[in-house]
């Protein structure tokens, strides 16, 4: 781990080469908005772009997307320039447009100046409402739960995830990471007694021997149980109990 300094708005700040951006300046308490940056999740896509900062290196100055970009000694970084406002408020009113329904989107847009989009509104199929697009679902169900149930379907404005043939995934495990993960609540995950529904598909729940709470997908305990060998009997009790 190498060690760095970089400027953030003008303050040197000690960070480890190779860091992104946005890691560097939440550590360090300085808040920049993201959507799609995932802990878990290395190869980022940069998709949502709400993270645009401005840097200077060498000479020259460019806008960045600071979930990926990564620093090296002697960056300069700039989170709040005309320019990044001006940028990131037009990204926003993009995502805006075409979910106008989300929460989410709305509440950034607020803290952003806008109250309405000046671009067209939306019309796709799926998840209009709340999905920006960005591809986390997809990529916390392939890389980190190792399933790969769901994938981006379709184009442009139309690009939203889904099973394959939007028929209920022989693969899904109905671990919900995808909707736990997603920035905008896209993805309706119901758990009602011992059963969840997510993606066309009904689970089983697992009941903790203790308070009874139903806890984990039967799916999910399998797959787990499967793939690391972990005693199945560890799951009687839910990780309040255990
Ligand atoms: S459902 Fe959520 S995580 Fe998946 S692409 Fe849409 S916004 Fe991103
Ligand atoms: S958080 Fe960086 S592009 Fe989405």
């Amino acid at each position: 781990m190498e060690k760095i300094t970089i400027k953030i708005n003008g303050k040197d700040i000690e960070a480890v080469k190779d860091q992104s951006v946005l890691e560097v300046a939440r550590e360090n308490g300085i808040a920049i908005p993201a959507l799609c940056a995932h802990p878990e999740i290395e190869t980022r896509a940069g998709s949502c772009r709400v993270c645009l900062v401005e840097v200077s290196q060498n000479g020259r100055t460019r806008l960045v997307t600071s979930c990926n970009y990564p620093v090296r000694g002697g960056l300069e970084v700039r989170t709040d320039t005309d320019l990044v406002r001006r940028i990131r408020k037009g990204v926003v009113e993009l995502l805006l447009s075409r979910t106008p329904d989300s929460p989410v989107i709305q509440k950034l847009a607020r803290e952003n100046g806008i109250e309405e989009s000046r671009f067209f509104v939306d019309e796709g199929e799926h998840y209009r409402n709340r999905c920006i697009a960005c591809s986390l679902c997809t990529q916390v169900c392939e890389e980190v739960v190792g399933v790969s149930a769901i994938s981006m379907l379709d184009r442009g404005r139309d690009k939203a995830p889904g099973t394959p043939y939007l028929k209920p995934s022989q693969a899904c495990i109905g671990c919900g990471a995808c909707a736990y993960a997603c920035p905008t609540e896209a993805i309706p995950m119901i758990d009602e007694g011992e059963t969840r529904k997510i993606w066309g598909k009904e689970f089983k729940m697992v009941t903790c021997s203790v308070c009874g709470k139903p806890y984990i997908p039967e799916a999910q305990v399998d797959w787990i149980v499967k793939t690391t060998g972990k005693d199945r009997a560890f799951f009687d009790k839910c990780p309040d109990h255990r």
